[in-house]
């Protein structure tokens, strides 16, 4: 079974970028972590991180024949803003789980909408890093589609 993380903009800054909001891990050891959880699990996996939507979407649509079973996807900012994002899910029709390292309902009204998490299996948000660990154990019991 094969997961894709992806990461939208700013997380490269993880660990530098108000800390007290998204921890002091930095987006290498999330990363790192998650595949050696993943060699635990059965799990191979793979990650991306990108500023730019575009690229988002391109490596979203990507993944729809280079045999992803499950993307878990932190959009950041994108997840309030970017329709196209949604498209880009809708259009591939793998399953994905939504995480965001802080509890966005908890912080400010725009945050508290998302334009992919009625088409998400589940969402995490506010378990920190932890979030990211948990929803790749979830992907690992799901059947292959
Ligand atoms: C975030 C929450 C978003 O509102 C924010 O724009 C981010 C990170 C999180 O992980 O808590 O960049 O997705």
């Amino acid at each position: 079974k094969r997961a894709l993380i992806l990461n939208g903009p700013n997380l490269n800054m993880l660990g530098r970028r108000q800390p007290e909001i998204y921890g002091s891990t930095t987006l290498a050891d999330i990363d790192r972590k998650l595949v050696e959880l993943g060699q635990g699990l059965g799990v191979e996996v793979l990650t991306f991180q990108s500023n730019h939507e575009g690229e988002l979407i391109d490596r979203i649509q990507a993944a729809r024949d280079d045999g992803t079973d499950i993307i878990i996807i932190n959009a950041a900012a994108y997840t309030h803003t970017s329709i196209a994002l949604r498209d880009a899910l809708a259009a591939v029709e793998l399953p994905f789980i939504e995480v965001h390292l802080s509890n966005v309902h908890r912080r400010e009204p725009f945050r508290h909408h998302s334009y992919l998490s009625d088409l998400a299996v589940g969402v995490i948000a506010g378990l920190g890093e932890e979030g990211y660990m948990a929803a790749l154990r979830y992907a690992a019991t799901l059947k292959r589609a």
